[in-house]
């Protein structure tokens, strides 16, 4: 499927579709992601959970790790979509913003859902204004 056919109801498709490979045993709280890279392929994600709680990863952050070790640039993404069963479209966790922020453009849309197809859109800097980035690391770099 080409870039342009990647509609926000087809990415929040491929969201729901993630859910339902969540590794979510304590929360039971089921979460999907799906990223749209530049060549139009789209990487799943989904929430992994793990016995000793604070390890568990976001369905975000899981597509985005692994869009990253599969090679696609940071930066280079199109769009990223968020699915889970919420009352209102879910929204992405403090974390998984800082994250986002770090690897995707500013004016990125986020597109967020629900099951019962409420959605919403905004952008990667909307979502996280003023987020800590890599040019903070460089202030002050000589004294160090
Ligand atoms: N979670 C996500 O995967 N993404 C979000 O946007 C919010 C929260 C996960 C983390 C944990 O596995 C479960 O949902 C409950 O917080």
């Amino acid at each position: 499927m080409s870039d342009s056919e990647w509609t926000h109801e087809r990415l929040l498709q491929a969201a729901k579709e993630a859910m339902t490979r969540a590794y979510v045993p304590y929360s039971k709280f089921r979460v999907g992601a799906a990223l749209l890279d530049a060549e139009g392929q789209v990487h799943y994600g989904c929430n992994v959970e793990n016995a000793a709680y604070s390890p568990s990863n976001c369905a975000e952050r899981t597509a985005l790790f692994r869009a990253i070790a599969d090679g696609r640039a940071a930066g280079s993404f199109k769009a990223i979509a968020v699915m889970g069963d919420t009352p209102d479209p879910i929204t992405p966790c403090g974390v998984c913003r800082q994250v986002i922020s770090e690897l995707c453009a500013p004016d990125m849309p986020v597109i967020m859902g629900n099951l019962k197809g409420d959605i919403r859109v905004s952008t990667v800097s909307e979502l996280l204004p003023g987020a800590f980035s890599p040019r903070e690391l460089e202030y002050g770099k000589k004294d160090r």
